[in-house]
């Protein structure tokens, strides 16, 4: 049977995920406990990376090297970069790339990528996802997700990501977790539910919406899961 992991940068944000999951151990890597399982008939490796693109690289390594996962999926809450996402819209990768790092350093340096694709089949799944559990509060789209070493909440930082990356949102890890995906030939999506808007009102914002942002991205996680019938 496939192997499916699951990266949440924090513990509120693959908090419904553990909740479904019928736990067949723990293991401790580096430091990061990892929790196997099964959940709507997959078997499943789930982690907290901790916040941070090296904490998540480690997290999705460790994932490919001791449990051989078939893929990946890192979940939780991003800031919204377009103007049409609105509080608890969805983000699904097409793509993702850092925000703090030169595109031509990308490019010149291994793995020589500006940028890392998600994988087509796990986009269907989650679109299909979507549309299986969305309701009136929130949408969704499909687009590309820019991580950094920030919690941007800077009305200008926001601008200035949004003139060069053209992305729908903004966190701090699925660019690492797409990279070390990438260089393993691991199939990778993104997915992420806005908790707030990168401007100056984005520390209020958080504070009210990180935990039903979080819960809203997992129930998407499980509804994939359960889509997926050939993984
Ligand atoms: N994740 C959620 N909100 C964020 C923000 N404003 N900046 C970076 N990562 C985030």
């Amino acid at each position: 049977m496939k192997k499916i992991g699951i990266i949440g940068a924090m513990a509120l944000e693959i908090r419904g995920i553990k909740e479904y999951l019928v736990i067949a151990g723990t293991d401790n890597y580096a430091g990061f406990t990892f929790i196997t399982g099964s959940l709507n008939g997959k078997l499943v490796v789930l982690t907290v990376s901790g916040i941070g693109k090296v904490n998540a690289a480690i997290c999705a390594q460790l994932m490919i090297d001791h449990y051989n996962v078939d893929c990946i999926i890192n979940t939780g809450i991003a800031s919204s970069l377009d103007p049409e996402l609105r509080m608890c819209d969805v983000v699904i990768s097409d793509d993702v790339t850092y925000h703090d790092v030169n595109p031509d350093q990308m490019i010149s340096c291994f793995p020589n990528k500006e940028r890392f694709y998600a994988d087509r089949r796990l986009i269907d799944y989650a679109i299909h996802a979507c549309d299986l559990t969305r309701t009136e509060n929130w949408d969704y789209k499909v687009g590309r997700i820019v991580s950094g070493e920030q919690f941007v909440a800077d009305d200008r930082k926001k601008k200035q990501i949004v003139k060069q990356y053209d992305a729908l949102c903004v966190e701090m890890e699925g660019a690492a977790v797409g990279h070390v995906a990438y260089c393993n030939r691991v199939p990778f999506i993104v997915i992420r539910c806005i908790s707030d808007s990168a401007d100056r009102n984005a520390y209020l914002e958080y504070g009210t919406f990180e935990k039903i942002s979080a819960n809203i991205s997992s129930t998407l996680v499980i509804q994939l899961i359960r889509l997926m019938n050939e993984y």
